[in-house]
């Protein structure tokens, strides 16, 4: 058995994102809820949210995303290997949505999956591509989070309907000779498992939001200050902390106990929603388009949710 050539390091080249167009406002959704604009502002954060008319897909938003990090990445689609996307949204169960993209992409027979891991997908699926591109697997992988919650949202259930959206977001990931994406720290309580769960095609999401709020307000810190032990990066290195867009109060609640007061907090669901694995990609590529973080700084992202599941690792920005 031989090993081939394995590469010292993985880094992300390129981020790309794409949101649908249709905007809903939280007035909008009090005219057809009993909810209301200061309430959803004060408990969740979201202003605004993206909602995928009926005919555009998990397939649709991951393929546009991601041809927008690969255009970025200056690669071709030849150069591209392996394919895999993040998702819990998809319509049906095969064919997978990664073998779909790929394909709609022109890349030329690549290896194909979807990873499962809720709104923790984008980091289980980043370190993979990371493992792929170090141990020799992959040259370079294409991973991207994509996600159609409005599908699965029950639109007269106010507990759910004013936090959940539709979104991608992408990162090509290649060879690096210095390290650009540290060791994950990743991990599961399945005990809680039922606190978020769509049990079957005829039942929409469902969560015991406040079980999820303790545990994400409570559990995760630890989480994101071992995920830069293990980079061997302090926090007041961050130059941003990208946590999943679940609801503002858990975001800097977290970012709090973090206590990197130096770095950028995203925020992205003031105007994009919770838009599960999507959510870490989208925010960081949109923060790079704003201009808010530089190329080259340290970002930590940090996953979780139904599972439940959590993960989280320190990045270089592209
Ligand atoms: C869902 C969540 C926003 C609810 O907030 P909360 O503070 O726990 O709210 P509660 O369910 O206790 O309800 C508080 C009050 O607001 C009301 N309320 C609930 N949803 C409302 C809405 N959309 N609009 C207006 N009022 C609402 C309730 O009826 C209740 O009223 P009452 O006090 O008169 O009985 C919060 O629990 C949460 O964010 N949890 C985490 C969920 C999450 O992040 N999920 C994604 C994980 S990836």
């Amino acid at each position: 058995m031989r090993i081939p050539d394995i590469a010292p390091g993985a880094k992300v080249l390129a981020l790309g994102h794409y949101q649908p167009a249709n905007i809903v406002t939280n007035d909008d959704l009090a005219k057809t809820m009993d909810t209301n604009d200061e309430w959803i502002q004060s408990r969740v954060g979201v202003k605004e949210r993206r909602v995928a008319p009926d005919g555009e897909s998990v397939e649709d938003m991951a393929t546009i995303a991601g041809g927008k990090a690969l255009a970025a990445s200056g690669l071709s689609p030849e150069d591209v290997d392996l394919v895999i996307v993040a998702t819990c949204t998809l319509e049906t169960q095969i064919p997978n949505a990664a073998a779909v993209v790929g394909h709609r992409l022109g890349i030329k027979a690549p290896g194909a999956f979807d990873v499962n891991a809720a709104c923790a997908g984008f980091c289980y699926a980043l370190a993979t591509a990371s493992a792929a591109v170090r141990g020799g697997s992959a040259r370079h992988v294409l991973v991207v989070g994509s996600e159609k919650l409005s599908s699965w949202v029950d639109w007269t259930d106010r507990s759910t309907a004013v936090i959940f959206a539709d979104g991608a977001g992408a990162a090509v990931v290649g060879p690096s000779d210095v390290p650009g994406i540290g060791p994950v720290v990743w991990g599961s309580s399945g005990d809680k498992s039922e606190a978020i769960a769509i049990k079957d095609r005829d039942n929409y999401l469902y969560q015991e939001g406040q079980t999820v709020f303790r545990w994400a307000t409570t559990a995760l810190h630890p989480v994101a200050l071992e995920a830069c032990a293990r980079a061997g990066v302090d926090p007041s290195e961050l130059s941003a902390f990208v946590p999943h867009q679940a609801n503002l109060r858990i975001i800097e609640a977290i970012a709090r106990k973090l206590g990197a007061e130096q770095a950028v907090i995203a925020r992205d669901i003031v105007h994009a929603g919770n838009t599960s694995a999507a959510s870490i990609p989208l925010a960081l590529s949109r923060m790079l388009e704003r201009g808010e973080v530089r190329s080259g700084g340290l970002a930590l992202t940090l996953g979780f949710g139904a599972g439940l599941t959590y993960a989280g690792q320190v990045i270089e920005i592209p």
